[in-house]
C-alpha cells in the first residue's frame, strides 16, 4: 500500500506563536495517524519554532519555496542546504502561486527539484492547468509539459512527490471532482510509466485545490490519489485534523 502525505500549506500566513500553537494542536491531535505522513509547510520565519514543535512526532517540516544554488549573493533567497539545516525533511517547488506572481518557469522548477534532491530534501513538485487552458482542450499538454520539464534529468524520481493543483480549485471552493481529478492522476501516472518506468508504487501523487474534511473522502477514494496538498483548511487545526481523519483506514 503506498503511505498517503497529507501537507499543510501555510502560505504567507501566521505568526511565529500563531505556528507553534497550531503546529503543537495538529500534533496532538494526529498522534495515532498511522496510514501516512503528515507535513506542515509554515512560512520561513516560523520553520525553526515550527521544527521544534513537532520534534518527535510523525508531523514533518517543510519549506514553500527554494532556490536552486548553495550559497552566494542571491539576496532574498534560501538554499537547500540551509532548508536541511533548519530541519526540512520536504519542500514544495513550482505551487501555481510561484508560477503566477514570481514567474517561476518550468526551468526554474526543474532546477529546485534536481538541487533539493542533491541535498537530501524530498521535493513536492506542483503541476495544474488554469481555467482557461481546461476550458481550451489542453490540460495535458500543460500539465504533460510542467511534468517532464520538472522532471528533466531528474535521477530518482522516486524520491519526487507530485502535487496535481488544479489552479482553479486553489482557494476558490471550487474543488475538482473526483473523476475530474483522478483522470489528471492517471494521466501523470501514465507518463510517469512510459518515460521513465515508475510504476504506482513508486510514487506518490497528491491532490490540491479547495480540499476539506467533507470533500477529502471521495477524493482519497480515486485509485491514484495518495494524499492532499491543503491551503486554506490547512490553518485551523480542526480543519486539518478533520481531513486527516477521513483519510485514515480509506486504502
Ligand atoms: P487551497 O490551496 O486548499 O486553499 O485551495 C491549496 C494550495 O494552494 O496548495
Amino acid at each position: 500500500m503506498r503511505k498517503f502525505i497529507v501537507v499543510g500549506n501555510w502560505k504567507m500566513h501566521n505568526t511565529i506563536a500563531e505556528s507553534i500553537a497550531l503546529a503543537k494542536a495538529i500534533k496532538d491531535g494526529a498522534s495515532d495517524f498511522k496510514d501516512g505522513v503528515i507535513i506542515l509547510a509554515p512560512p520561513f520565519t516560523a520553520l525553526s519554532n515550527v521544527g521544534d514543535a513537532i520534534k518527535g512526532s510523525n508531523v514533518f517540516l517543510a519549506a514553500q519555496n527554494v532556490y536552486y544554488e548553495d550559497k552566494g549573493a542571491f539576496t532574498g533567497e534560501i538554499s537547500p542546504g540551509m532548508l536541511k539545516d533548519i530541519g526540512c525533511a520536504y519542500v514544495i517547488i513550482g505551487h501555481s502561486e510561484r508560477r503566477k506572481y514570481f514567474h517561476e518557469q518550468d526551468n526554474d522548477v526543474n532546477l529546485k527539484v534536481k538541487k533539493a534532491l542533491t541535498a537530501g530534501l524530498t521535493p513536492i513538485m506542483c503541476v495544474g492547468e488554469t481555467d482557461e487552458e481546461r476550458l481550451k482542450g489542453i490540460m495535458q499538454d500543460v500539465v504533460g509539459r510542467q511534468v517532464k520539464q520538472g522532471l528533466n534529468d531528474v535521477e530518482k524520481i522516486d524520491n519526487v512527490v507530485i502535487a496535481y493543483e488544479p489552479v482553479w480549485a486553489i482557494g476558490t471552493g471550487k474543488v475538482a471532482t473526483p473523476a475530474q481529478a483522478q483522470e489528471v492522476h492517471a494521466f501523470i501516472r501514465g507518463i510517469l510509466k512510459d518515460l521513465y518506468g515508475i510504476t504506482a508504487d513508486d510514487i506518490r501523487i497528491l491532490y490540491g485545490g479547495s480540499v476539506t474534511k467533507d470533500n477529502i473522502g471521495e477524493l482519497i477514494a480515486m485509485e491514484d490519489i495518495d494524499g492532499a496538498l491543503v491551503g486554506g483548511a490547512s490553518l485551523k487545526a480542526d480543519g486539518f485534523l478533520g481531513i486527516i481523519q477521513n483519510i485514515s483506514g480509506k486504502k
